[in-house]
């Protein structure tokens, strides 16, 4: 089958501080608990729980012109990105591209409710593996560290449900590990995921999910 092309297109998005041992030390049932709700906790509360707050910063203004030039995008286009948390990106796409209609989805009526004033009524609430559009209605779509917040079989309907959407002109990147070393690292980091695997793994599932959009790793060294 043919599949889409293995490429790091958030290259220019600044390295994420991580202290491995702090969070080993807070993880617990209970903060993950809390984590999955994906509320204030997860967003603006401490570092155990999730990002350890949350603000615009302009970060993903080089990403969303590598996205913008590597899909060709062009004023008028529409653009989706599942998991959108508080739609940064949606606003930045926005910002690159005048003319470029983006819009966001996501689980989180709390991030939702904490978007940029410029995309309010852009982001829709809602889950990946169950969007609301038509077929092939967007000329593009991303989905950033968000696929392998459901279980397989859900990551699996997420991955169609993209493919549907974008007839395979879609980006998603994903949590992985290249090694045993960094699975275990992973490990103890993780908050969040339901399903993560070794790219192979990954790429057995965009094989069963018919999914042939471009694809990238987000491995914890
Ligand atoms: C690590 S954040 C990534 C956010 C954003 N894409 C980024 O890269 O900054 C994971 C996001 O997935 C969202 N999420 C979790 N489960 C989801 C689901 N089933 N459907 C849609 N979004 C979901 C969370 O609310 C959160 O915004």
């Amino acid at each position: 089958m043919l599949r889409g092309q293995e490429i790091n297109l958030l290259s220019a998005l600044p390295k994420t501080k991580r202290n491995l041992q702090a969070r080993q030390e807070a993880k617990d049932p209970e903060v993950v608990r809390i984590s999955k709700q994906y509320g204030e906790m997860y967003f603006d509360g401490p570092r155990d729980y999730g990002y350890g707050g949350y603000k615009y910063d302009g970060r993903w203004q080089p990403v969303a012109r590598d996205l913008i030039q590597h899909f060709g995008l062009k004023p008028g286009d529409r653009v989706l990105d599942v998991g959108c948390g508080k739609g940064f990106l949606v606003k930045d796409l926005m910002g690159a591209l005048p003319g470029l209609e983006v819009f966001g989805l996501d689980i989180s009526e709390y991030a939702l409710m904490h978007c940029p004033p410029e995309i309010v009524g852009r982001l829709h609430l809602g889950s990946a593996d169950h969007l609301p559009f038509p077929d092939a209605s967007f000329q593009c779509v991303i989905s950033l560290d968000t696929v392998h917040n459901l279980p397989r079989e859900r990551a699996k309907r997420a991955l169609q449900e993209i493919q549907r959407l974008s007839q395979g002109r879609a980006f998603v990147r994903v949590d992985s590990y290249r090694t045993p070393e960094q699975k275990a690292v992973f490990e103890s980091w993780v908050l969040t995921a339901e399903f993560h695997d070794y790219p192979q793994g990954w790429l057995q599932l965009f094989d069963e999910a018919g999914y042939k959009g471009d694809y990238y790793w987000t491995i914890i060294e």
